[in-house]
């Protein structure tokens, strides 16, 4: 489990940080977690498994069987986390709470001891000056849910409601960020049609009555926090996060043109349309009729998803060039339908093996703007290289520091072009458990030893924390 190699050579260094032109003194500045990957103590105080800790059992889909049993121990080690995000000088740190945690079994009433944990939390935030923001759903569905159907069932959609509700009334009052989902698509695709991540199930049906299901989870939660928050007089600001790219056409043939559609409508329009003007785009609709797909939508519902959103949160990680025939040239596949196809660049690439193409995330989010005109926050961006810890024991990690300065460098130029980008969370604070990678992918800016649990930080993060200082005109 640990790649550490001592390097006999000193690594060249990084970039020297500075301030980053057209970001203001507000903008907001994080890093995220999310509580499977990082939490562990994964049966204690009442904990019930989610569909992650059963996926994880599963031989052969998690690399060498791991699983977030202790995952960082950052259940026991809080408050030192707390000030690892405190010394990195950001004044907003993004993390999930565990539904199985706050509501073993996805049913009943609140788990004392499961929202103690995050009472704690955000103590120690307060004290800290730092900000919490609050993702109620980061993947982990409480296994008896799954059992039940999971989100291609629609009683799921009121569990995720109802269980939003419990957190909103025991956190509200002090938390004004709060994101209902994160990245829909994973759950739904990666989940329920190709099944390499959990719960693992292959039925692209299933995966379409997911979305629907999960988007109207978000509404009804989203209504719920709303009138809550209103009714007590809080500050509330709510939103959602979805994994986007872009779809890039290959050639300028008209099939790569369509297949940037399919690509765009299935991964973006297929979420924001309803989220944001009420209805599903009707070319998906129509591009799922032709797999035998329905999205299961019941009177009322498209008003309930399209409950306001005050921010959206983007996740960005890479674009992708599309091509609409086969490498033969043919624009079907073996089962007839229209080929969307992403392509290969010569472009640098991460240890996830993603290619680095940063200025898709200028285009991108100007690209919100103009479709949508919601405002933005990066609530995930960041990269996984093959780090090692030099013989001065630190992690000189020039090409983590180099992306995200690239990518942080694109946010300003998204809002120079007029995107209302409003802050960037780096993903993530700390080495953590990568889902189906395990423990192999590396995305921290803080190095994690998981044989001693030791934390530190590495170049990247210390770039992070002098970038952040001088963009504030400290
Ligand atoms: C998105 C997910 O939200 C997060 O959990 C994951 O670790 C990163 N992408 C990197 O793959």
């Amino acid at each position: 489990m640990n790649h550490v190699t001592s390097q006999p050579h000193a690594q060249p260094r990084g970039l020297a940080a500075r301030a980053v032109p057209g970001l203001p003194a507000d903008f907001r500045w994080g890093v995220a977690t999310a509580a499977y990957q990082i939490e562990g103590a994964a049966a204690e105080d009442g904990r019930t498994p989610s569909i992650w800790d059963t996926y994880c059992r599963v031989p052969g889909m998690v690399v060498r069987g791991e699983n977030g049993d202790v995952a960082c121990d950052h259940y026991h080690r809080m408050p030192q986390d707390v000030r690892l995000i405190a010394d990195l000088g950001v004044d907003t740190y993004r993390f999930s709470l565990a539904w199985p945690r706050i509501q073993p079994g996805g049913r009943g009433p609140a788990n004392a001891k499961g929202l103690d944990f995050y009472k704690r939390l955000l103590d120690e935030l307060e004290a800290a000056g730092i900000t919490p923001w609050v993702t109620l759903y980061h993947w982990d569905l409480p296994q008896e849910l799954e059992d039940a159907g999971g989100w291609p069932a629609r009683d799921t959609a009121h569990r995720f409601a109802e269980y939003a509700a419990l957190a909103y009334d025991a956190l509200g009052d002090r938390v004004k960020h709060w994101t209902t989902l994160n990245e829909p698509w994973c759950s739904a695709m990666l989940g329920y049609a190709y099944g390499n991540q959990a719960p693992g199930r292959q039925d692209f049906g299933d995966a379409i009555r997911a979305v629907h299901h999960l988007l109207l989870g978000h509404g009804l939660a989203a209504r719920h926090i709303r009138r809550a928050a209103a009714d007590r007089g809080n500050e509330l600001e709510l939103g959602i996060t979805l994994n986007l790219g872009t779809a890039t056409p290959e050639t300028d043939r008209p099939e790569d043109a369509e297949a940037c559609r399919r690509a765009d409508g299935m991964g973006r329009r297929l979420y924001l349309d309803p989220l944001v003007r009420g209805g599903y785009p009707e070319d998906v609709v129509a591009d799922l009729a032709l797999r035998d797909a329905v999205l299961p939508v019941q009177e009322g519902d498209l008003a309930v998803i399209a409950t306001p959103i005050d921010v959206l949160g983007v996740n960005f990680y890479r674009g992708t060039l599309f091509s609409g025939v086969t490498e033969d040239g043919s624009p079907v596949d073996a089962e007839g339908l229209p080929v969307t196809r992403g392509v290969e660049r010569d472009l640098p690439r991460t240890a996830m093996d993603w290619e680095i193409t940063p200025t898709a995330l200028t285009d991108l989010l100007v690209g919100l703007e103009q479709d949508y005109g919601v405002p933005t926050v990066i609530t995930e961006n960041g990269a996984a290289f093959d780090d090692t810890v030099d013989a001065d024991g630190q992690v000189h990690d020039a090409d983590r520091t180099a992306y995200l300065a690239d990518h942080i460098a694109a946010v300003a130029a998204a809002r120079a072009a007029g995107a209302d980008v409003r802050g960037y969370f780096a993903w993530s604070l700390m080495d953590n458990f990568e889902w189906s990678y395990g423990y192999d992918k590396r995305f921290g800016i803080v190095r994690v030893d998981y044989e001693t649990q030791e934390r530190t930080p590495k170049d990247s993060a210390k770039w992070y924390r002098d970038t952040i200082r001088l963009t504030r005109g400290g």
